[in-house]
């Protein structure tokens, strides 16, 4: 569903930028309904310049927004926000992407503006992000989908509380994907590997398990290369064993839950 009115996007950084060159790719947004808020020229933001979008315009063209995405660090959220609420339409709809900034602290200070907050990783620039939506507002909820749905698999949150849960699972878990990968590649090596083949052989697994994970189950995906007493299973044994997989997992997602709520 592309979105035909409006959208200020504030904040063209790390995400800003994946969240810009995601809308471009998908066409969930038209350059020529963009306004782009940012201190500084930023490539992708002169891409969409180049194909219609508006860059740091006269305030008064926000009374037309229908969402106003806010992209800065959470530090920032205030100072960026005020000078531009007698900006603001009726109709508009303020969407954060800031991480541990919740909702009631957003109304403090955008009082009177719907709220919808998305977590989105920054895969959404390839058009292959994850993204969790949160909003009391059904309307705010559909327009975040939308704008996210087109470029991230996208999950609705029924309480905003969740977020800190989602970000440690799917905004943290590339992370842990890599690491384990390198875990793999130093275990190979330890297995008579040099470290470069080690290296190559752990890289093009990870993305090969990616491209042939489809949506069957993971256990059926786990079955169909672990045949029962072959090496695949014997591997997989040892990683379970006394339920060890399982715990030091709870213990990475609850330690990485328990920082998002000391930050937020
Ligand atoms: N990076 C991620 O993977 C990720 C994932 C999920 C959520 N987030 C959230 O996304 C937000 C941004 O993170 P980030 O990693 O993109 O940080 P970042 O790279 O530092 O981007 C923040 C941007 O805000 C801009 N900014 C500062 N003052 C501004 C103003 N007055 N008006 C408009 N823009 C202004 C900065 O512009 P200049 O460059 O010109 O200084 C900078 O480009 C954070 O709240 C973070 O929690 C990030």
């Amino acid at each position: 569903m592309a979105v035909n009115e409006t959208v200020v996007l504030i904040g063209c950084g790390r995400l800003g930028s994946s969240i810009l060159e995601g809308w471009l790719l998908t066409e969930t947004v038209a350059a020529e309904n963009l306004i782009i808020l940012s201190p500084s020229e930023k490539p992708v933001a002169e891409a969409a310049r180049a194909k219609g979008a508006r860059i740091n315009p006269r305030l008064e063209a926000l009374t037309e927004a229908q969402v106003i995405v806010l992209a800065v660090k959470p530090a920032k959220w205030r100072e960026v926000v005020t000078p531009l609420l007698p900006f603001l339409g009726d109709r508009a709809v303020i969407l954060s992407v800031m991480a541990g900034v919740t909702a009631p602290t957003l109304a403090e200070g955008i009082g009177g503006w719907p709220i919808v907050r998305v977590m989105p990783t920054t895969g959404v620039s390839r058009g292959r992000g994850v993204a969790s939506v949160w909003s009391a507002d059904a309307d705010a909820r559909a327009l975040g989908r939308a704008l996210f749905e087109p470029m991230a698999e996208t999950v609705d949150l029924n309480e905003e509380a969740l977020m800190d849960a989602a970000t440690a699972v799917a905004g943290s878990g590339a992370a842990y994907f890599y690491a384990f990968t390198e875990a793999l590649a130093r275990a190979g090596e330890a297995a008579g590997l040099d470290a470069a083949t080690a290296d190559v052989l752990a890289r093009a697994t990870l993305r090969s398990a990616a491209d042939a994970m489809g949506d069957d189950p993971l256990e059926v995906l786990i079955d169909r290369i672990a045949s029962p007493g072959g090496s695949t299973r014997a591997g997989l044994d040892a990683l379970s064993r006394d339920g060890r997989l399982t715990a030091m997992t709870h213990d990475t997602v609850a330690a990485a839950v328990r920082r998002n709520r000391e930050m937020g």
